[in-house]
């Protein structure tokens, strides 16, 4: 529809050169929360990211790890894809700079810059940083390294294009200056202009010729096109740029180009003077966020399990990840990751005051009314109107704090909802209420109240944590009435309807040991942590063989098997591995073995496993299985038989 509003954002694309780690989640979990949120609130959403493939760091690290780029390449691709389907990221496209659509664009731009005069021969003599892809002049390096990530400079010298950057400078900080929402934390403009505009803008080297993991110049393919110039046009090329009737025409200038804020001077001086050469709009704002750091410094992949962002959505649950990204730390200032500060926010936001409220709710409607949303009384108390006013003003404030961009107060808003709603229930005391027949008229009212907050609660979390609506939905009876999820229907209290069945379900969030979070986590890492995270075996995922006879893998004898009560899954089973004792393992493997089919097999079995309680019952190792792409497991076995006990390596 013409008139639709539309919004467009976009992270920056990653370079697939190692797994990321949850300080690069964080960007692309804000940009969904927006989308999600603009989509909610009823625009046409545009919400692109994706992977910077080409340069010189992803081709090293390929030849460090024996591969090609390109298969390389692929197999980070895969990982990240994974990853943002566990985070529930909801892009509408994922742009990798190795594809046809893209390099074609690149190209024919570089020509263009070339025909036009932007774009001239010469010679680099200079400096270069090839972890951040980036050229330096002597007097910008600190004590002699990258001023941005600290690492060595490298010297090169080759024929190379260089684009006339002076051309633009001028246009740039009058562009700046009378556009305050470009630059986003207004901070970080006065860095810009002072740091690297006013002191006049060199010439940048935008082809390289000692390596070709990259878009060939087309007028003289011995060039590949700059790993940033290349990049930074995918933010366009994505949305057919240059052809008929594209998603360009509809969503371009972008509204918000969220970056980290170490890469602020690529997005704010290179990328609009392309654009500006290209004769397009510039972004209406670029918003340079914080870093999320650990207690001891930079986050880095050598920093082990604790800040993989898929062993924390997979232990945690993604929505809870998210919620601590978004809440935790103001959007725009640097902020610390910690396990105790996630626990804590796990413990007291999500299961306290989220959780309680819709269990304890939940339960008084089961309790009271057999799960019957009973009939509000006409009349109201001040309890009533203060939950009913908060509950009313609550959209509006999420609402205009996201415009700012400041994604944590929206979540601060929402929770004093949240936190209203609870002392609704002390303050009116259900318990009491229910005591006195005479009561039950108001016992209802209270009742109705809490699920129709509860109600304005799921809606506006949406955005930021997804799942946790759809067990709400499910709980107060609304799952299929998809008018009461909408943001329109926040404009009213009392919309869900009187005689709604309602049913309690599983906790939201289930209170967490800190001390035994802490102590599982660290066990999960790896022994010795490697500080230089530049190491090829970790770039690809690979382990060293030492890693793996970390692994104490056994032949076991299985003795007995038998189904866990209860469970439809698990079998409970005893196995000798040649010591003393027995042991006896929960495997998730009933759908797929008969217990009695079981005795007598030999089957691997890793013994180092820390003991856990599955179902109430001990578990004190692991069956190896293998698992068909359908998700059917098998148990495997040896070929031969071998005395129990025996080391697998
Ligand atoms: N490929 C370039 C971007 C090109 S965009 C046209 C790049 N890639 S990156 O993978 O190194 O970084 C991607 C993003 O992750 C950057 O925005 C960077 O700021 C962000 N972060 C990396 N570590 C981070 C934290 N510890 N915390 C928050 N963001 C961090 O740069």
């Amino acid at each position: 529809m013409a008139d639709e509003k539309t919004f467009y954002v976009t992270t920056p694309i990653y370079y697939p050169s190692n797994r990321l780690h949850v300080g690069n989640s964080y960007t692309t979990v804000a940009a969904d929360a927006m989308a999600r949120f603009k989509r909610l609130t009823g625009y046409r959403v545009w919400f692109l990211t994706g992977t910077d493939e080409h340069g010189q760091k992803i081709q090293r690290q390929a030849e460090a790890a024996g591969k090609s780029p390109a298969v390389f390449v692929d197999e980070v691709v895969e990982w990240i894809k994974e990853l943002w389907q566990e985070l529930d990221i909801q892009y509408d496209d994922f742009i990798r700079t190795s594809e046809p659509r893209h390099k074609e664009k690149v190209a024919r731009i570089f020509t263009r810059f070339y025909e036009q005069g932007d774009i001239y021969k010469g010679k680099y003599e200079g400096l270069y940083c090839t972890p951040c892809e980036a050229y330096w002049t002597e007097r910008q390096l600190n004590d002699g390294a990258c001023p941005d990530c600290g690492r060595k400079v490298e010297l090169i010298n080759e024929e190379a294009y260089f684009f006339r950057m002076s051309r633009y400078a001028q246009r740039l900080i009058e562009h700046i200056e009378t556009h305050p929402e470009f630059i986003q934390p207004p901070s970080r403009k006065n860095e810009m202009i002072n740091n690297f505009l006013k002191p006049g803008l060199e010439d940048l080297c935008v082809s390289r010729t000692s390596f070709n993991w990259g878009i060939p110049v087309p007028f003289d393919p011995e060039h590949v096109i700059y790993v940033w110039l290349d990049a930074l046009s995918n933010y366009i090329t994505a949305l057919g740029y240059g052809e008929e009737d594209s998603l360009y025409e509809e969503f371009w200038p972008a509204d918000v180009q969220l970056i980290g804020k170490d890469i602020l001077r690529f997005h704010t001086i290179y990328w609009p003077i392309f654009l500006m050469a290209l004769g397009e709009p510039l972004p209406k704002t670029v918003f340079g966020h914080g870093w999320l750091m650990l207690q001891e410094g930079k986050m880095s992949k050598s920093k082990g399990n604790a800040i993989d962002p898929l062993v924390l959505a997979d232990r945690y649950s993604s929505d809870a990840l998210r919620y601590f990204l978004l809440r935790e730390i103001p959007f725009g200032q640097d902020g610390i990751f910690s396990l105790e500060s996630f626990i804590t926010r796990i413990n007291n936001d999500l299961a306290n005051d989220l959780g309680n409220l819709v269990s304890r709710t939940l339960t008084m409607a089961e309790r009271y009314f057999e799960g019957v949303l009973p009939e509000p009384s006409a009349g109201d108390d001040s309890t009533d109107a203060s939950l009913r006013n908060i509950a009313l003003n609550t959209p509006e404030a999420v609402e205009s704090a996201m415009e700012q961009m400041k994604i944590s107060d929206s979540l601060t808003e929402l929770w004093q909802l949240v936190r209203q709603s609870n002392k609704y229930i002390d303050d009116n005391m259900p318990w009491d209420l229910a005591k006195d027949p005479a009561k039950q008229e108001r016992l209802g009212t209270v009742i109705y109240n809490l699920i129709e907050s509860i109600r304005f609660v799921a809606v506006m979390l949406q955005p930021f944590m997804p799942r946790t609506p759809e067990c709400i939905w499910e709980q107060i009876g609304i799952k299929e009435s998809t008018k009461l999820q909408e943001w329109g229907s926040l404009r009213q209290w009392a919309m869900i309807k009187p005689g709604t069945i309602v049913k309690r379900g599983e906790d939201l969030f289930p209170r967490l040991n800190l001390q035994a979070e802490i102590k599982e986590m660290r066990a999960d890492k790896p022994a010795e942590e490697d500080s230089d995270s530049e190491k090829a075996e970790e770039l690809t995922g690979l382990i060293t063989i030492e890693y793996f006879q970390q692994v104490d893998m056994r032949v076991a004898d299985i003795i007995s098997a038998e189904s866990v009560p209860k469970s439809d899954k698990l079998l409970k089973i005893e196995v000798d591995i040649g010591e003393e004792n027995k042991r006896q393992v929960v495997a998730g493997i009933a759908k797929y073995h008969q217990p009695e089919e079981l005795i007598g097999k030999q089957v691997l079995f890793v013994a180092n496993l820390k003991p856990v309680k599955l179902r109430g019952v001990l578990s004190q190792g692991m069956l190896l299985a293998a698992t068909s792409e359908k998700g059917d497991l098998s148990l495997t076995t040896v070929d031969q038989k071998i005395a129990p006990g025996s080391r697998v390596s």
